[in-house]
């Protein structure tokens, strides 16, 4: 009898709690410092910039924290996502090794960003916020607030990276499609995007300018507007960790076990979503997990930044986090994976990579694509560039398990699709895309401007 491919979970099975992973860490995640005082961060403080009730989370260290009802609701439209085992590549591999697949590109924005777009714009609602402003790098995060604010009934203010913004038009019109403003960043509408702008009118943008800009937006609006970040955080890494959840059902009911569970990282919430379940399950005596990142080469933020307090943007207006950083001025070559570029990597994982409970690598670009395509074309779902990261170091496994005659079983998130990403797809083939190496000497300087020196 042929292998069964796909785990449905029935819509029940959402999950009915989110999982805090600082509730099982021996060691606690650095607390967030206020950038002024160096001292920590003043709750009134972190409340002028998100949502109270996404503070109250981001300070949790509770196990379990219930998903509001009308939170799980809108989860129904595309959750519980399905877990795939991915037969016919491993078929083309030729690998001993059982490859699974969480799949989050069945959600309405095509990427696991849905997760925490919804949860944080439902505690702005609550709290009596109209307006939400964020950063978006490759335009995946800023649809999914998008949709969530129209779902919601809030307006969205979307600062989306210059390269994006120009490589990925079709993203840009999907923000456009749930009523969203996308504003081209750096922009002359803050004075953190004038700035860089005076300094370099062609500048490409980063992640760390649009927060920038966005948290100024916020500040400005302070009245009914409030910021919302798609990553890095603890509660958007909370919010994500459904996805873990699901997969540890969809495994069992696939009577398996991963040995390695695999996602990419960027600012690190689809990697902590996969992952943090089952070293959770781990920490509290079950089973052991070796947990992977694939990050960037030409953003090695976990393989190449330094462990220290560092600002989560560019003009140094956010919380200092304790986090692997390659300075917070820090932009990183334009890869086609524009939601990889950030500095900085979520202050959990920082933590968690610091006390040696994961491991992390980097891919280069051209990689990404061989993978991504390999995939495709065994599997028949097109991956975004980011989620193909995760994909290249889930192949390289299988392929170590082929030498070694090891039949491990590997999971991976597929953290989105690529369908709005297909002008990166033309210029691979035609081509055009390169490996790029980062400037070691830009990440020493960025590194000398730390806030707190050792
Ligand atoms: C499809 C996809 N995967 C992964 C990421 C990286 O984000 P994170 O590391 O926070 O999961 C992004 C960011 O935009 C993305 O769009």
């Amino acid at each position: 009898m042929s292998e069964r491919v796909k785990y449905i979970l029935d819509e029940e099975k959402i999950p009915k709690y989110w999982y805090n992973i600082e509730s099982d860490l021996k060691e606690h995640t650095p607390e967030a410092l206020d950038p002024e005082t160096l001292k920590p961060a003043e709750i009134s403080k972190l409340e002028m910039i998100f949502a109270k009730g996404c503070v109250e989370q981001e300070i949790s260290r509770e196990r379990y924290i219930e998903i509001p009802e009308p939170v799980r609701e809108a989860y129904r439209l595309w959750r519980p996502s399905p877990l795939y085992r991915a037969v016919h590549l491993e078929k083309a591999l030729d690998t001993p090794a059982k490859i699974y697949f969480k799949y989050e590109g069945v959600s309405p924005s095509g990427s696991h960003k849905t997760n925490s777009a919804i949860a944080q714009v439902f505690e702005n609602k609550r709290c009596g916020i109209k307006k939400v402003a964020t950063e978006t790098g490759a335009g995946q995060w800023g649809t999914a607030l998008a949709q969530a604010c129209k779902m919601f009934g809030l307006e969205s203010r979307v600062y989306m990276v210059r390269c994006s913004y120009e490589q990925k038009p079709y993203r840009r019109a999907m923000i456009e499609l749930f009523g969203g403003t996308v504003i081209a960043s750096p922009s002359t509408m803050t004075k953190a995007g004038l700035a860089i702008l005076e300094k370099d009118p062609y500048c490409r943008g980063s992640l760390g300018i649009a927060i920038s800009e966005a948290v100024e937006d916020v500040i400005r609006y302070n009245e009914d507007t409030r910021y919302c970040l798609g990553s890095v955080l603890n509660h958007v890494l909370l919010h994500q960790s459904i996805i873990g959840q699901e997969a540890m059902a969809q495994m069992e009911m696939a009577g398996d076990y991963p040995d390695i569970v695999i996602g990419a990282c960027g600012g690190g919430s689809n990697f902590a979503g996969i992952a943090f379940p089952f070293l959770g399950e781990m920490l509290r005596g079950g089973r052991k997990v070796d947990l992977l990142g694939a990050e960037p080469a030409a953003c090695p933020t976990l393989t190449a930044g330094k462990y220290a307090y560092d600002y989560g943007d560019v003009a140094k207006m956010t919380p200092l986090m304790k986090m692997y950083t390659l300075g917070s001025s820090f932009i990183p070559p334009a890869v086609h994976a524009g939601g990889l570029r950030y500095h900085g990597m979520a202050p959990q994982i920082s933590n968690v990579m610091r006390q040696g409970l994961m491991r992390a690598r980097t891919v280069e670009q051209l990689d990404v694509f061989k993978s991504a395509i390999t995939f495709a074309r065994s599997e028949g779902i097109i991956p975004a560039p980011e989620s193909s990261h995760a994909i290249a170091a889930a192949i390289d496994e299988a392929l170590e398990c082929k030498k070694r005659g090891e039949k491990k079983t590997i999971l991976f998130n597929l953290s989105g699709h690529g369908h709005v990403d297909m002008s990166a797809y033309i210029e691979y083939f035609a081509g055009n895309l390169a490996n790029y190496d980062y400037s070691k000497e830009e990440v020493a300087m960025a590194l000398s401007c730390l806030p707190i020196k050792d």
